[in-house]
């Protein structure tokens, strides 16, 4: 194999960069993506889309609801509309469901399928195939659901056909969306009330946009119910951009002095907006402008200058809250002046990749200073000298090593790019439009 490029699929290559300018708008969140395909799916009447996620992921979930026979129509880039007809009109799926790259399609899924009593086998890729369902199976089983894993806990998952559930208070051993979300959508079509709670917040778009749909969800703190027995009514949305993609770019730029970034309509709902409270701990310049709300989420257009950043103890009670952006935020820390310190953060390991593994592996490759722990990372920051970064295949450590070329000497080559577009279609070029000098090619030989 040659050594600079990756043994299949897409690699990026990346010469020294020093700023990002411009503006750039992020595609729809990936998170609301799902779920309006979901929610719309089984909801009684007509749901228009707009700004939907078209990556790999949520592609996925909107193939899976086609297989169950809801009619869904795609027009221009992020709309679609589907003809709900409600629960009772969907039909089990011919043959298994492939899920790709996504924790999020699986598991809610699986919740979802299980209340309504739809039997069904659930697959995914290699990275999804090995990441732990019992999360979500030991709750639904308490619930009456019969639903059977892989060795070791892992996909697939087979949904069998079970009495009706029962609602269930849970308390969540691991701050997670998707063990929430999971049980609130058996609870659903479960008898009775069901009660997740959590040790920490999560996002809680499940929650929010339940009610856009007409549902009735009770939140209070850290606690969240449903009621068995309730419809949903097709609704219009609008998915906003994910704050989660724009983070590449708010470390990008603000960890870069001469920066001056403008990122049009981020998400803003407060469950995921840890990553500007983290940087802006780290001394970054992120100014919040033009605050709106659509679709009953916050949305807003941020404005970035670059500056130098300073390394600190991440509080902990910002790691759920910033759960996905940990792979940036270990570039900003490498690029900041003395010590950051992650805690509380091994839910990293299981994510599409054993996250703080990859990224210290990554980032040390190209002469960062970073030392692995359990639970998070210590990283001295300094200027990288370059070389070559494994991505593992996971979509966010592949863009967050290309941000590195901002603090590096020397070339960077990031293996194994292709899940970018679980989550982000068409970074490369516009990251490249900002200020990376950002070349891709493809080795599809051993494919
Ligand atoms: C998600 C929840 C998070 C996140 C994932 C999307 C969701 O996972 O990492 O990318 O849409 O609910 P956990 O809830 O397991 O932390």
């Amino acid at each position: 194999m040659n050594q600079a490029s990756s043994p299949s699929g897409r690699t990026f290559h990346l010469e020294p960069a020093t700023k990002l300018t411009g503006t750039v708008k992020v595609p729809g969140d990936k998170s609301m993506s799902h779920r309006s395909i979901m929610f719309g799916g089984i909801a009684h009447g007509t749901t228009q889309v707009q700004g939907f996620l078209e990556g790999e992921d949520s592609l996925h979930t909107l193939e899976a609801f086609q297989a169950m026979g809801v009619r869904i129509e795609r027009g221009g880039v992020g709309e679609v509309t589907l003809y709900g007809q409600g629960v009772a009109a969907l039909k089990a799926p011919q043959g298994p469901v492939y899920l790709g790259n996504s924790g999020t399609g699986m598991r809610l899924l699986t919740g979802l399928l299980a209340g309504m009593n739809i039997p069904a086998t659930l697959t995914g890729d290699a990275s999804l195939s090995g990441r732990p369902m019992r999360r979500i199976v030991d709750p639904l089983s308490q619930m009456g659901a019969k639903v059977l894993t892989g060795d070791g806990g892992t996909p697939p998952l087979v949904i069998q056909s079970a009495a009706q559930l029962k609602g269930i208070e849970y308390t969540c051993p691991m701050a997670s969306a998707q063990v929430k979300s999971a049980i609130l959508l058996a609870g659903l079509h479960a008898s009775g009330t069901t009660t997740v709670h959590e040790p920490a917040i999560t996002r809680d778009h499940t929650e929010r946009m339940l009610r856009g749909f007409g549902v009735d969800v009770q939140v209070s703190g850290l606690s969240a119910s449903v009621q068995g027995g309730q419809q949903l009514k097709g609704t219009s949305l609008v998915v906003p951009g994910d704050i989660s993609s724009a983070a590449f770019f708010l470390v990008g730029a603000s960890m870069t002095p001469g920066s001056d970034l403008l990122l049009t309509g981020v998400g803003m709902n407060p469950s995921r907006t840890g990553v500007i409270a983290i940087l802006k701990l780290m001394g970054a310049n992120i100014q919040v402008t033009n605050e709106r709300v659509t679709g009953g989420e916050p949305v807003a257009d941020l404005v970035v200058l670059g500056g130098k950043l300073k390394g600190i103890h991440v509080p902990e009670e910002l790691v759920s809250l910033a759960i996905d952006e940990f792979p940036a935020l270990f570039v900003a820390a490498a690029a900041a002046d003395g010590e950051t310190i992650v805690t509380g953060a091994e839910e990293l390991r299981v994510k599409e990749t054993d996250r703080i593994q990859v990224m210290a592996d990554g980032l040390r490759a190209l002469g960062a200073d970073i030392t692995d722990t359990p639970d998070g990372a210590r990283i001295v920051g300094k200027r990288l000298v370059g070389g070559v970064a494994d991505s593992c295949g996971d979509h966010r450590t592949a863009m967050s090593f290309a941000m590195a070329s901002l603090i590096c000497d020397g070339s960077i080559t990031v293996l194994d790019c292709d899940n970018v577009n679980t989550s982000f279609p068409g970074f490369a070029s516009i990251a490249a439009n900002a200020g990376l000098h950002l070349t891709e090619s493809v080795n599809d030989t051993d494919k």
